[in-house]
């Protein structure tokens, strides 16, 4: 694990935004994992800037979403897909057919997700994935558990994750449940990268960090991998001792 402090969620976005545009001009065709979420929003406002400064297409650019929750319309105002096409894909050139997500509307979700990660893996796997983690340490929608997850499931959600993020549910109740990418195939990305800020996120970051590798923190399994970078601003570094 490589930690990086920034002072502010802006310049962790310019930094971010960098890895991923200069990936796509190193591999025009290059797969991205790609996250929600409050914190990824000054990446993607980079990302878009560098685009429209010209010299960079994502016309074969293929991207896969992290989760989706389950029992909301895919044009829902709160569904990943809408925040991903407002927040990203509707300021670049990525074609439709390459962006993907989970189908948290799937009539067989346990087929949708194998179809998922069998999509991924046929597409040669994510070269660079980002995240975010969630107050309780989670990464995607995998919430601490006994062991680490594999491939894609539903997942139901906790109750510090719901708290979490019911705030942008005003309208709707907040879905219970949700399709994630499961643990070892995040980490099955070339290259991981997580972002955290803000104060909420010290003690999560410090257990990943500093921890044992458990999957009651499901972030501390970034220990182990050979290429993860961790942006954090001094809020959410401040528990760090080390
Ligand atoms: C959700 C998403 C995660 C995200 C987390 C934190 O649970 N599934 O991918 O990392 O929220 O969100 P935020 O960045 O808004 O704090």
């Amino acid at each position: 694990m490589k930690i990086n402090i920034f002072k502010t969620a802006e310049e962790i976005g310019a930094a971010v935004a960098e890895i991923f545009t200069d990936t796509v001009k190193a591999n025009p065709s290059c797969v991205l994992g790609l996250a929600t979420g409050a914190t990824p929003v000054p990446t993607y406002k980079n990302i878009i800037k560098t685009f429209n400064e010209g010299g960079i297409s994502f016309k074969d650019v293929k991207t896969y979403n992290l989760d989706e929750y389950c029992n909301l319309p895919k044009n829902d105002k709160n569904s990943y897909y809408t925040f991903m096409h407002e927040q990203l894909f509707n300021g670049l050139d990525i074609l439709e057919e390459n962006v993907h997500f989970l189908d948290g509307n799937a009539a067989d979700p346990e087929a949708e997700c194998k179809a998922y990660d069998a999509e991924i893996n046929a597409a040669g796997g994510i070269d660079v994935q980002l995240l975010g983690i969630g107050n309780n340490a989670h990464i995607g929608f995998n919430e601490p558990a006994d062991t680490f997850t594999e491939g894609s499931f539903k997942v139901k959600l906790t109750e510090s994750t719901i708290n979490a993020n019911k705030i942008y549910f005003d309208e709707n109740p907040m879905p219970e449940y949700a399709l994630t990418m499961g643990i070892k195939q995040i980490v099955s990305a070339k290259k991981v990268i997580l972002i955290a800020t803000g104060e909420k996120k010290a003690e999560a970051v410090r257990n990943m960090i500093e921890g044992p590798v458990t999957a009651q923190v499901p972030a501390s399994v970034l220990q182990e991998h050979d290429d993860a970078l961790i942006f954090l601003d001094e809020a959410a570094a401040s528990l760090l001792t080390k």
